[in-house]
């Protein structure tokens, strides 16, 4: 099968081509991401294969249907990119990879709260200068917090058995609770219980109408004053601008994000030399408790190679069924 690669990052073809020899398809990698603008890239290939940020609304999956398209292939979990009613309409399939490594992300998740907490960014670069002041590294034990999770299914389950290891009480809530979650004492709550015993809250659940805006200010100003929110799902799980307000207010005593609701112009790109005109973005970067990490969550080798294994076995089984 001949296959349009969108959103394509240097890193990713070698994972790719190292399997490629096992399988009868080839790629065309294109940097771009997929949108109405460069649609017509895919002209010609049965298969799109895309990524977290590109563009999958009913304009541009109306045009990918005209043009012959008739397999989606997401390379990643996350499918809210995706208008699914528009494709079954056009008959466009959508196959993702529903599981490449929860331990990347819930490793992450955690490398944010060690981060925030001990702040090793900051002790790194002053020893560099030659300041080995201790002033404003001051941390707190994780041996006994609490901790709150939203969504234990994958990641979120693998985040609840490290924080157990640290010796964390754990309290989860999830509109399905995980029996796994259960054997190791996780406490499963209401979602007010949980903003408002955790010391720890982090967000494991998937972005859909019900988790739109989740941590609003309703939800903030039930959360314990201090609260370190660590958010690794999808950006627009939080409401940013109430988020910054707790910020200001000091209700909120951390913030790690790996992923944030306006990413798709950020993300991904050197913009180093570019001018930010995002200035919710900007005024995040203004708080020194906060952490922000451009979606590396999942960026492991180990992730990368399941990546392309189950995208390339998704798009066989597609080949071998039609
Ligand atoms: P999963 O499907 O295994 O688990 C999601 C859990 O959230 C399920 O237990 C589900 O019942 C629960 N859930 C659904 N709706 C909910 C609601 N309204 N309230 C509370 N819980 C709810 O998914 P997985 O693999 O654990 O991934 C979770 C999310 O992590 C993905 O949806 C994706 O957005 C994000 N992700 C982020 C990555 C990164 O690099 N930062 C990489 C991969 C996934």
């Amino acid at each position: 099968m001949k296959i349009a690669m969108f959103s394509c990052q240097a890193y990713e073809p070698p994972f790719f081509k190292s399997y490629l020899k096992d399988y009868p398809h080839s790629f065309q990698f294109y940097e771009a991401h997929l949108n109405l603008h460069t649609v017509n890239l895919a002209k010609e290939y049965s298969i799109v294969c895309c990524f977290v940020n590109d563009d999958l609304s009913a304009n541009v999956l109306t045009k990918l249907a005209e043009n012959g398209t008739q397999l989606i292939a997401l390379r990643c979990a996350g499918f809210n990119n995706v208008d699914l009613e528009k494709a079954k309409a056009l008959g466009l399939k959508v196959v993702n990879v529903p599981a490449y490594s929860p331990y990347a992300v819930a490793e992450h998740a955690v490398a944010l709260i060690q981060t925030l907490n001990r702040k090793t960014h900051r002790a790194y670069n002053r020893i560099r200068e030659g300041n080995f002041s201790l002033n404003g590294l001051l941390g707190f034990d994780l041996y006994g917090s609490t901790v709150g999770i939203i969504g234990t299914g994958l990641i979120g389950s693998r985040f609840a058995h490290i924080m157990a290891g640290f010796g964390c009480k754990l309290l989860a809530y999830d509109i399905l609770e995980n029996q796994e979650c259960h054997d190791i004492g996780v406490n499963y709550v209401t979602l007010n219980e949980l903003y408002q015993a955790s010391d720890i809250i982090s967000i494991h659940c998937p972005l859909t109408q019900a988790t739109l805006h989740m941590i609003n200010e309703q939800a903030i100003a039930q959360m314990k004053p201090g609260i370190m929110l660590i958010n690794t799902s999808r950006g627009a799980v939080i409401d940013t601008c109430a988020v910054i307000t707790g910020l200001k207010q000091q209700h909120i005593g951390y913030l790690g994000m790996d992923v944030y609701e306006e990413e798709s112009n950020l993300f991904f790109e050197d913009l180093s030399d570019v001018i930010i005109t995002d200035d919710v973005f900007a005024r995040l970067l203004t708080f020194p408790n906060v952490l922000i990490t451009g979606h590396q969550g999942y960026f492991t080798r180990q992730a990368l190679d399941q990546i392309a294994i189950t995208t390339l076995e998704n798009i066989t089984a597609f080949a071998e069924h039609n």
